[in-house]
């Protein structure tokens, strides 16, 4: 009886023992588990009291998915994309201004209808003035292959630029052997900005054989 009582004792004890091993590897394994997430924790400065105490290792598990989530919703930037988009076309040296820009967006078949359209405040259509399918000489100068000549016309304005000047403010530039004050000066308070855009999309698809040796002989002679 004595025997198996100590039996029993011996049996106990390691059982404690056994016990006592098995939570004491548990412990030391999750505190190895545990301390790198520790770390990344502090790292990403939330507030942990005691980063090195191996007492706390039942707590931390729940704070594991807390930081894997917090540094990536921050990260992502989407700007590279906009760096490969300034050449497309690297062989045209000057840059699109933002007439250039707005005029080629613009419904030239609207500009069609503008340039038809009789205005009260006018008095005329511009289709009364100018031909748009010769380069010959109406009231004003014929539109025909406007695009090509209004690029020449003031440098370092663009065909798009100097048509709008001209719809808008005709006589910041006369074109030789015409008549600055015939082309009514209204024109930006009949038509908005957009639609006067739309004209000069229209203006600039007039493109076809010259039907004039010289169209604008003046600007174009040397002497
Ligand atoms: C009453 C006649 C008249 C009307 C209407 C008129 N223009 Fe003109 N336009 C002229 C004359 C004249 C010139 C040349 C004198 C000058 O440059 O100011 C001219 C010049 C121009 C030029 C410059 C041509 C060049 O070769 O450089 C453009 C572009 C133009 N007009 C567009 C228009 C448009 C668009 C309208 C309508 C919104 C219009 N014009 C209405 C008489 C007219």
């Amino acid at each position: 009886m004595i025997n198996r009582g100590g039996e029993r004792s011996v049996l106990h004890q390691m059982l404690r023992c056994g016990i006592f091993v098995f939570f004491a590897l548990s412990i030391v394994a999750c505190g190895s588990m545990v301390e790198p997430v520790m770390r990344e924790a502090t790292a990403t400065s939330v507030s942990v009291d005691e980063p090195d105490d191996s007492a706390t290792p039942t707590m931390p598990p729940t704070a594991t998915t807390m930081p894997p989530t917090q540094t990536p919703t921050t990260a992502p930037t989407a700007m590279p994309t906009l760096e490969p988009s300034p050449s497309p076309e690297p062989t045209s040296a000057p840059a699109l201004s933002p007439i250039d820009r707005l005029v080629a967006v613009r419904d030239p078949f609207n500009g069609a209808i503008l340039f038809g359209t009789f205005q009260d405040a006018a008095n005329y259509s511009c289709a009364n003035c100018h031909l748009t399918d010769s380069e010959k000489a109406n009231l004003g100068p014929g539109l025909l292959n406007i695009k090509d000549r209004a690029a020449t016309r003031v440098e370092g304005v663009t065909a798009a630029e100097y048509i709008y000047q001209s719809i808008v403010d005709s006589k910041s530039y006369t074109v030789e052997g015409f008549d600055p004050e015939l082309m009514p000066q209204n024109w930006a308070e009949i038509y908005s900005d957009l639609e006067i855009f739309d004209i000069v999309a229209y203006l600039m698809t007039l493109e076809g054989r010259s039907d004039i040796d010289d169209p604008d002989p003046v600007a174009e002679d040397a002497d």
